[in-house]
């Protein structure tokens, strides 16, 4: 172990700033289009189960590999296995920490020009008018240059907090951002829930409709626990390995895990019975977020206020995910090639501004960078991050455990700092190869998908 590796100033700390890499821009505008399309109560019990088996085995998992090592993942599974090719699972993680980083930058970008408008009174003549919301966020996002000015504002921002380091930059802004979230949240759900009409929202989002759960529901579900979790890219070993042998594992994972998931439930709340309550249409992601809801917010009284606070909200959600993939990136240069942590910082997070540009301009303002897998550059990075790169580098690290450390070696580390709680090694292994097969059922359905032009199951 590193003398001076940098630690969390607290057990709060360490669980703020977990739970504020959870939650981000996935918690707002997948989870609740996803549950309302899908089933609604019946999609969150999949969902809940799944990331109680899954999430939970590899969030664990990797606060384990973490604290065991205290070096970020390349070291880490260099270390447990030393002269093998697992490091490429560590290197795995340090690439997609790039490939998100890159097309989540530009969306931070976005959300900071919304609350620019929002405070600016400019959402005012896009009321009720989601045709005029919608031209305005296509012209935005496709234009040259505009969406990059924000996006360089929101990495500048992310590599301000990573070079202030562990506990004066990420625990420090997390402790402010995670309750201030919350409570915004909170703020925004009474409001809607008390709106005519608004409780036809809590209806869509969770009266059961089996009828409405199709597979590709359920592999919904589990893809999604990923994503929402910042789960297979080693961003959990990377925070766990600030972290001392005082603290439970899983405990702090069961934290973030409630964390990430109440606070996706009350985004849930807050937008949809804004939506239902003034008669919008409940769509999907992006157009959710940045169509309906500016048409929405105005509308309401006070609709100014509302719409900055909400995309204040979204903003500091994002803000401390990148940070937590910035992060990944930053350690793997410090603890592999003894780099400084400003000058890691601030070289590849530049890096990854640039590709981020590119993602931007692919969007229609410049290079159109189109052909490859048939989609944007945009798309492509979202893609490739969210369908493979996390749910395989999740994969391997159960198989890791599983076939290489051993889990009576692993529960040694496990069981450090959770004295007095009873943990049967057997039901870890359970959990863990249950994890293992139906992350890799997944991954191999979606290569189906690709090949046959059909998913075996969804
Ligand atoms: N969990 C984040 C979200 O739900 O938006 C996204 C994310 C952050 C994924 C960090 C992966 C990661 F390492």
């Amino acid at each position: 172990m590193s003398q001076n590796r940098e630690q969390w100033g607290s057990k709060l700390g360490f669980i703020l700033a977990a739970s504020g890499s959870a939650v981000g821009i996935g918690n707002i505008w997948k989870y609740p289009s996803m549950a309302g399309q899908n089933g609604g109560g019946a999609f969150t019990i999949i969902y809940l189960a799944c990331i109680l088996i899954v999430g939970l085995s590899i969030v664990v998992a990797e606060f384990v590999i973490g604290r065991k090592t205290q070096l970020s993942p390349v070291g880490a599974f260099e270390q447990l296995a030393p002269n093998t090719n697992w490091k490429w699972v560590g290197f795995l993680g340090v690439a997609a920490a790039f490939v998100i980083l890159s097309f989540y930058g530009v969306v931070g970008g976005w959300i900071l020009k919304y609350i620019i408008d929002s405070l600016s009174g400019g959402f005012t003549e896009l009321a009720g008018n989601t045709d005029a919301a919608s031209v305005v966020f296509n012209e935005f996002i496709t234009s040259t240059f505009s969406p990059i000015i924000y996006q360089l504002f929101f990495m500048g921002l992310c590599i301000f907090v990573i070079i202030k380091g562990v506990k004066g930059g990420i625990e420090k802004w997390s402790k402010i951002m995670m309750p201030l979230i919350v409570v915004l949240l909170g703020v925004l759900a009474i409001r809607g829930m008390t709106l005519e009409g608004g409780m036809a929202g809590i209806s869509f989002l969770f009266n059961p409709r089996f009828e409405d759960l199709t597979a590709s529901a359920i592999v919904l579900a589990l893809g999604h626990s990923f994503f929402t979790v910042s789960l297979g890219m080693g961003t959990m070993i990377t925070y766990g390995s600030y972290l001392n042998k005082k603290q439970n594992l899983v405990t702090s994972a069961l934290w973030v895990i409630f964390l990430d998931t109440a606070i996706a439930m009350l985004a849930g709340v807050a937008i949809f019975t804004t939506v239902f309550a003034l008669g919008g249409n409940p769509a999907e992601g992006p157009g959710l977020i940045f169509v309906i809801l500016p048409s929405v917010f105005p509308q309401l009284a006070g609709g100014t206020l509302w719409g900055t606070i909400f995309f204040i909200l979204l903003f500091m959600a994002a803000l401390t995910s990148a940070i937590s993939i910035l992060e990944v990136v930053t350690a793997y240069f410090i603890d592999q090639k003894g780099w400084s942590r400003k000058k890691a910082t601030l070289q590849f997070g530049g890096v990854i501004t640039i590709v981020g540009v590119f993602c931007s301009f692919s969007l229609g303002g410049g290079i159109n960078i189109t052909g490859f897998l048939g989609m944007p550059f945009f798309d492509v990075m979202d893609y490739l991050s969210s369908k493979y790169m996390l749910p395989i580098g999740g994969m391997l690290t159960a198989i890791f455990i599983l076939k290489k450390w051993g889990i009576s070696e692993y529960m040694i580390e496990l069981k450090t700092g959770m004295e007095g709680m009873n943990l049967s090694s057997s039901l870890v292994k359970i959990f863990l190869i249950i994890s293992a097969l139906v992350v890799a059922f997944i991954i191999f359905n979606e290569i189906y998908f690709e090949i046959a032009g059909k998913a075996l199951i969804g």
